[in-house]
C-alpha cells in the first residue's frame, strides 16, 4: 500500500483535525507506537469511544498491527471500545472503598440508574464502569462522574446526584 493510499484511507475514517493532533504527539516520541495511547485518546475525545474502523486506521497510521493497538486499548482501561453515555461513571472497586461500603453505594447507583457495570442508561446520560483505585482512598468511597471526582459517597449523596434520572430510565 502506498503512502497516498494510506492517507486516503485514513481521511475517510479519521478527521483532518484528529490526524493533525496525532502528528503533534508523534513529534514527541522516538517511535510511532509511542503515541498509541495519545492517539486513542485524541480520537475518543472527539467521538466518545474508539470504533473498530478508527482503531484500524490509527494502527495503520502508527505502523502497528490492529492487534497490537487493541492490546494497548485494552490495557489502558480508560479507552472505550464500545459506545458510552454522555458521562462515564468510573466507580472505584478497590479495597479502601470496599471497606467503606462501596458495594452498597454501587447497588444504590445501579438501582437508581437501572444499569449494572458495563451498562448505559436508557436516556444515554451515564455509563457505569468499575475501575481500580482512583488514588483518593482517604476520601473513600469515591467515583468519577465525567471529569469530576466525587468523594465520601453515601446513599444520600448518590440519591441527590442520580435520583432525578431514575424515572427516565425505567422500562
Ligand atoms: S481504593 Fe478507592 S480510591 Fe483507593
Amino acid at each position: 500500500m502506498t503512502q497516498d493510499m494510506i492517507q486516503t484511507d485514513l481521511n475517510s475514517v479519521l478527521s483532518h483535525e484528529e490526524i493533525q493532533a496525532i502528528d503533534a504527539e508523534l513529534a514527541h516520541v522516538p517511535y510511532k507506537s509511542g503515541a498509541a495511547i495519545d492517539a486513542l485518546k485524541i480520537v475518543q475525545a472527539k467521538r466518545g469511544w474508539v470504533s473498530d474502523d478508527c482503531l484500524i486506521a490509527i494502527a495503520r497510521y502508527l505502523q502497528m498491527s490492529a492487534e497490537q493497538l487493541e492490546g494497548v486499548a485494552t490495557f489502558y482501561n480508560l479507552i472505550y471500545r464500545r459506545p458510552v453515555g454522555e458521562k462515564v461513571i468510573l466507580f472505584c472497586d478497590s479495597v479502601s472503598c470496599w471497606i467503606s461500603n462501596s458495594d452498597g453505594i454501587k447497588a444504590k447507583i445501579s438501582d437508581l440508574l437501572g444499569i449494572d457495570y458495563g451498562g448505559t442508561t436508557l436516556d444515554n446520560r451515564y455509563t457505569l464502569l468499575p475501575v481500580p483505585c482512583l488514588g483518593a482512598c482517604d476520601r473513600a468511597p469515591v467515583m468519577m462522574v465525567g471529569e469530576d471526582l466525587v468523594t465520601h459517597l453515601d446513599e444520600a449523596r448518590v440519591q441527590l446526584l442520580f435520583g432525578q434520572t431514575t424515572e427516565a430510565n425505567k422500562d
